[in-house]
C-alpha cells in the first residue's frame, strides 16, 4: 500500500479516477480517506464509499457504464479498462446474431431500470451475460440497484488490482 498512500493527492486521483466507470468523484473521496494500511481496508473503504457516501448518485454510476457489446465499443468510443474487460469476456468475437440479441436484451433492461446492465465481464463469458440479463430482468428496480452495484464494486477491485501492480512494476 505503501506506493498508493505515497502518490501525490493528483496523481492518486488522476490512477484511481476510472476504477468506477466516468466516476472520478470516488477517486477524490477515496484520496481523502488515506492512508489505507492495506489492500482490504482500502477494499472496505472503497465499498463504505460506494455504499454510503451522499456525494455518490447510485443510479448516476450505473447510467454512466456502456452497454457491452454495444454501440461506443463498435465506435472504438470505450475507456480502455471497459475495452478490456469486454475483450476477456470476448466480446469482441461474436456472431452479429450474438451482438443483436444483446442489444436487444441491453435495450429492454434500460427500459425498464433506467440504467445499463452491468456485470463483471472478466467474470464472464457471452453465454453467462445473455443468461444473466435474462434472468435479471425478472428483478425489480431496488433488487437490480443493489445487483448492479454488486457488480460496479467487483470491476473497482479488479481495476485497482491492475493499478497497483503497474505501480509496483
Ligand atoms: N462490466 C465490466 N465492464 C463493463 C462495462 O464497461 N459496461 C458494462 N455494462 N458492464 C461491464
Amino acid at each position: 500500500m505503501d506506493v498508493v498512500n505515497c502518490l501525490s493527492c493528483n496523481e492518486f486521483i488522476d490512477r484511481f479516477a476510472n476504477i468506477v466507470e466516468h466516476t472520478p468523484k470516488v477517486a477524490e473521496i477515496l484520496e481523502k480517506r488515506r492512508p489505507f494500511q492495506n489492500l482490504d481496508e482500502f477494499y472496505h473503504t472503497l465499498e463504505d464509499v460506494l455504499k454510503n457516501d451522499n456525494h455518490v448518485d447510485r443510479e448516476e454510476i450505473l447510467r454512466k457504464h456502456p452497454d457491452l457489446a454495444g454501440k461506443l465499443s463498435l465506435q472504438g468510443l470505450l475507456t480502455q479498462e471497459s475495452k478490456k474487460e469486454q475483450l476477456s469476456a470476448g466480446l469482441s468475437n461474436i456472431t452479429e446474431e450474438e451482438r443483436s440479441l444483446l442489444t436487444v436484451l441491453n435495450n429492454q433492461y434500460r427500459m425498464k431500470f433506467g440504467f445499463t446492465f452491468i456485470v463483471c465481464a472478466r467474470e464472464n463469458k457471452l453465454n453467462s451475460i445473455l443468461t444473466g440479463l435474462q434472468n435479471r430482468l425478472k428483478n425489480n428496480k431496488n433488487d437490480e440497484v443493489l445487483i448492479g452495484m454488486r457488480e460496479v464494486k467487483k470491476i473497482a477491485k479488479l481495476r485497482t488490482m491492475d493499478i497497483i501492480h503497474s505501480l509496483s512494476c
